[in-house]
């Protein structure tokens, strides 16, 4: 080949890659393109083999057309990858984005229903001059039974089978035990509640192992049933937010003479069509099968009492001399009445809450609708 006929042949190649690069639209191919013009295999090196055999007068001018190429291509190259960056800025600068719209709302979390409810009722109380008082969860069996009438061999243990930690020690089952650390430390007059979690053998729809209860204590000179049984209507009215009622069925607990448990006013059929329960109906809660089959409990009765127009919310009475001996207190001068409730109860009562085990369960579904 002649010198022009090598020199027509590179800048055909000069344009040739024109055509090669022009719809090349990433980097990674452009240098691919590139490396066969201009690698050491590439087209341009091809060409370039044929210099030797050209007469040493016309090198120079095919040497300074190689060079020519060579920077056009590379020129080529870097206009082409300019050329993509200026898109890729200019298609981001493109998107339509508003930095001055208000970012989305994200969701506002809230106290979770059983923390409301443990705060309302602490509030409720608080307005009848209770204070709050606490006790640990591992507790001394001394402070959860036997300071409350409940010595080891007593029958009543078997009405908490509980979690003992060792002989001596266990889970709480039930936060009358604060009753015992108060009146340890506190000299009458006395009005504490204890808000806590408290553990038990127990696992079903309305039972879990570990729920929470409120504990109420006021001890004082003259305090009698009519206090216990004006705070507690105090209380299930302000709760409830309606006027209602309460009854006692006489009960047994060894810490309480007389013990009750304490049945509320149904609040969601006020005890209505049926009207409030005649004497008979008020029978312990083992008899409650057997109520739910008397023919005030039949079709049409308020699902949530069943029909007998009342709910079990807790126990109650007024403390036991046994106690107040046991915590040094004068029960001569000295009367005081005490209660408990599980407050998921009075929960799943008031917010209709059919399943215990959704309080714990964390699903988003059920947390927000309270
Ligand atoms: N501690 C009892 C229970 O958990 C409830 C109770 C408290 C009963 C105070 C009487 C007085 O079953």
């Amino acid at each position: 080949m002649s010198a022009d006929q090598l020199i027509a042949s590179l800048e055909q190649l000069g344009r040739e890659f024109q055509h090669v690069i022009r719809p090349l639209a990433d980097e990674q191919a452009i240098r691919a393109a590139q490396a066969q013009f201009l690698g050491k295999k590439g087209k341009v090196s091809e060409v370039m083999k044929e210099l030797g055999r050209l007469p040493p007068a016309d090198r120079p001018l095919v040497g300074a057309a190689v060079n020519r190429v060579k920077a056009d291509i590379e020129e080529q190259v870097a206009r082409r990858l300019r050329e993509l960056a200026d898109a890729a800025a200019r298609a981001d600068l493109a998107r339509a984005v508003d930095v001055t719209l208000p970012a989305r709302p994200v969701g506002g979390g809230h106290l979770h229903l059983l923390t409301q409810v443990r705060l309302e009722a602490v509030q409720i109380f608080s307005e009848l001059g209770f204070v709050v008082a606490e006790g640990p969860q591992i507790e001394t069996d001394w402070h959860t039974f036997e300071a409350l009438g409940t010595p080891k061999d007593h029958p009543a243990r078997d009405m908490q089978d509980t979690f003992y930690v060792s002989d001596e020690i266990v889970l709480r089952s039930h936060t009358s035990p604060v009753q015992i650390r108060t009146m340890q430390t506190q000299a009458p007059p006395i009005r504490i509640v204890a808000p806590g979690h408290v553990f038990r053998r127990d696992d079903d729809a309305t039972h879990s192992p570990m729920f929470t209860q409120l504990e109420g204590l006021a001890v004082d000179e003259g305090i009698s049933f009519t206090d216990l049984k004006g705070v507690l209507i105090h209380f299930v009215s302000r709760f409830f937010a309606r006027d209602l009622t309460v009854r006692f069925r006489p009960s047994y607990f060894p810490f309480v003479e007389p013990g009750a448990e304490v049945d509320m006013q149904c609040s969601f059929c006020m005890g209505a069509p049926q009207g409030l329960p005649r004497a008979e109906d008020a029978r312990p809660r083992s008899a409650a099968g057997e109520r739910d089959r008397s023919p005030s409990g039949a079709g049409g009765a308020c699902r949530l009492c069943k029909g007998t127009g009342w709910l079990e919310i807790g126990g109650a009475g007024m403390v036991d001399p046994v106690v107040f001996a046991a915590v040094n207190i004068d029960s001569e001068r000295y009367t005081g009445f005490a209660f408990g409730m599980g407050l998921e109860r009075m929960a799943m009562l008031r917010n209709g809450v059919d399943n215990i085990k959704f309080y714990y369960e964390g699903d988003i579904r059920f947390l927000e609708q309270f």
